[in-house]
């Protein structure tokens, strides 16, 4: 096996190493600020919490397994996380909790910036010591890549201040969705936060949901953390949880963006995108009307999809109407079935974590345009 390589500036460009996630040991977290903000009101997952069931946790597992072994047979060098015993309670001077949650999921915790893997300042108290699974892995790059930049976002303290008093009231989703629209989410200004999935790399250009899970400061911290590089701030009005940003606006190969249908990206955030030349599709319709049960997220996984090059995307293998959108972009589509992992933190972009694409760090937006930027 070669020495690590850690490199990426992007989710197009040919993909060489990545990390698959496991579902082993994973949780259904107790209520908690943030929590309450994300399970909607009509979730089966409301009032529970612990070990999930340990049938559905091997079939999350067999189809992680199997991604792992098709990107394996494409030439992807594959490494998987170390999972922790994620039932444990966490305790901090500041706050305490029932358990973790998981790590099948890496894009979650895990950004990848050049040569820079650095875990970020999560907003979830369940999700605390989530980097811990990944601990062995960054060491083994750091010895073998000497360039390699091993980093960590200042670890949030998740006090109450970090949290909106209140918030997860019962409440309609029309006022839920006035709510998001108007940037009032459950996490306050006190300290920076972000998930890495609320962040979408483009080469020079970072564009960063604003939502459930990433507020302001932790855009500013980005954007010092990454003096080279353009932090942008977006939102999607209609969606009522916004959380990750790679089921709401997925880059498909440069020049192209794919945005959900019912939470597009604002006019006035747009016009970078249409000064350079890009274009922004609907994705298809969902195959599914519900997710699986016990599922965190929304059907829009279908959109979730992985890029392995400019030509060559895997997708769940029931979204028909997703692979058909693809395929009629030119894209050769291969279909994993992937359903019963999505319960366990998502799809196929939220449970793979970059660690070496080829390609360097274009400006694909030499165009820019004033206030988007942080
Ligand atoms: N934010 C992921 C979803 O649409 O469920």
């Amino acid at each position: 096996m070669e020495n690590t390589v850690v490199s990426s500036w992007n989710d197009f460009d040919p993909l060489k190493h990545a990390i698959v996630g496991r579902a082993d040991f994973t949780c259904i977290p107790p209520a908690e600020p943030a929590t309450e903000a994300k399970i909607p009101e009509d979730s089966d997952m409301r009032g529970m919490w612990g070990p999930r069931p340990q049938q559905t946790v091997e079939r999350a597992n067999v189809q992680l397994n199997t991604l792992a072994a098709l990107l394996e047979s494409r030439g992807v060098r594959v490494d998987r996380p170390q999972p922790l015993q994620w039932n444990q309670a966490v305790m901090t001077p500041d706050f305490s909790t029932g358990s973790s949650f998981g790590c099948m999921p890496p894009r979650d915790v895990l950004l990848t910036v050049g040569k820079e893997i650095l875990s970020a300042p999560m907003s979830f108290r369940c999700r605390f010591w989530e980097y811990l699974a990944y601990h062995s892995l960054m060491q083994k790059y750091f010895d073998e890549d000497t360039e390699f930049r091993w980093e960590q976002a200042p670890r949030p303290r998740l006090a109450d201040e970090a949290y909106k008093a209140g918030y997860f009231e019962e409440i309609t989703i029309e006022e839920r969705l006035e709510r998001t629209a108007n940037l009032d989410f459950v996490t306050t200004e006190h300290e920076p936060l972000f998930d890495a999935a609320d962040v979408l790399r483009i080469g020079k250009d970072l564009f960063c949901q604003h939502g459930l899970t990433t507020n302001r400061r932790g855009m500013q911290w980005l954007q010092r953390h990454y003096p080279a590089h353009r932090v942008h701030t977006v939102n999607f009005p209609g969606d009522p949880y916004p959380i990750h940003i790679d089921a709401t606006f997925v880059p498909l190969r440069p020049g192209l963006v794919m945005n959900n249908p019912n939470r597009k990206l604002p006019e006035k955030q747009r016009k970078i995108f249409e000064a350079n030349d890009w274009e922004i599709i609907d994705a298809a319709q969902p195959a599914h009307d519900s997710p699986p049960p016990l599922c965190y997220s929304s059907v829009w996984l279908s959109m979730n999809v992985l890029i392995l090059d400019h030509n060559t995307v895997i997708v769940e293998a029931s979204e028909v109407n997703q692979i058909e959108q693809l395929d009629a972009l030119g894209f050769n589509v291969l279909p994993v079935e992937f359903r019963d992992a999505y319960p366990f933190g998502g799809g196929l972009h939220c449970a793979t974590g970059d660690v070496l694409r080829e390609g360097n760090c274009e400006d694909y937006f030499p165009k820019q345009v004033p206030g988007t930027q942080i």
